[in-house]
C-alpha cells in the first residue's frame, strides 16, 4: 500500500513536470528576442530589395522573392501575436498604445504583408530582369500613404513594384513613430 502511494507520487510530479514543459506559452525572455530578431530579418530584407531598385544591374528574381518572402512570413498575424503579451515589457520598445489601439496597429502589419506579397508577385512576373513595368515612372506622385490606402492585391498590381515598396517603408515609418518608443 505504501509502495503504492509512493509510485502514484512519483508519476503524478512526472505528470506535472511533463505538461509544464509542453505548454506552448511565451515567456518575456524569449518573445522580446524573438520578435526583434524578427524586425531585424525584416529590414535585412527591405534593404536586399532597395539595393536592387537602387542597382537594378544587380537584380536577382530569386532573391528579390525571397526577401519579399521572408517580410511576408513575419508581418501579418505573426506581427500581431507577437505584440499580443510582453507589452510593455523589459528590453522591448514596444510602447503599451499598441494594446490600445489594436486595431491600428494590425491594420499596419497587414498592409506591411499586402506590400510583401504585391514585391513577390512581381518577382514572380519577372525572372529575368528588372523591366521598366516594376520601376516607377519618373513624376509619378507617390499616391496614398499608409492611411486609407487600398491594399488589394489588385490595386497593388497596377502600380509599379517600386512604388509598393515606398509605400512599405512608410509603413514602417508610421509603426515606429506611433509604437516604438523613440531612443535618443
Ligand atoms: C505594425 C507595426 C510595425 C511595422 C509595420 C514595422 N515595425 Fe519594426 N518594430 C515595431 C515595434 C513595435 C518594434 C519594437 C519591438 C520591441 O522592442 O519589442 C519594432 C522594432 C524594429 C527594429 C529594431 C529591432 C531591435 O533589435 O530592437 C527594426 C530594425 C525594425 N523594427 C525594422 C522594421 C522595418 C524595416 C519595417 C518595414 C519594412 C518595420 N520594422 C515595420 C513595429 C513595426
Amino acid at each position: 500500500m505504501r509502495q503504492s502511494q509512493e509510485r502514484l507520487f512519483i508519476g503524478l510530479l512526472l505528470v506535472i513536470g511533463l505538461s509544464s514543459l509542453a505548454e506552448p506559452s511565451f515567456s518575456g525572455s524569449d518573445l522580446v528576442p524573438l520578435r526583434k530578431q524578427d524586425m531585424k530579418d525584416i529590414s535585412a530584407a527591405a534593404k536586399a530589395i532597395s539595393d536592387m531598385f537602387l542597382d537594378p544591374t544587380t537584380y536577382d528574381a530569386q532573391a528579390f522573392g525571397n526577401a519579399a518572402q521572408t517580410i511576408s512570413a513575419k508581418s501579418g498575424k505573426t506581427i500581431i501575436e507577437h505584440f499580443n503579451f510582453e507589452v510593455p515589457a523589459a528590453g522591448s520598445d514596444a510602447k503599451a498604445d499598441i494594446l490600445e489601439e489594436r486595431d491600428h496597429f494590425a491594420r499596419l502589419a497587414d498592409d506591411l504583408k499586402a506590400y510583401a506579397d504585391a514585391l513577390g508577385a512581381a518577382a514572380q512576373k519577372n525572372f529575368g530582369e528588372m523591366t521598366s513595368d516594376m520601376r516607377m515612372k519618373p513624376g509619378e506622385p507617390m499616391s496614398g500613404g499608409p492611411f486609407g490606402t487600398d491594399v488589394s492585391a489588385k490595386r497593388l498590381g497596377s502600380i509599379p513594384a517600386e512604388h509598393s515598396f515606398h509605400l512599405m517603408l512608410q509603413t514602417c515609418k508610421v509603426c515606429h513613430a506611433r509604437f516604438r518608443e523613440k531612443h535618443q
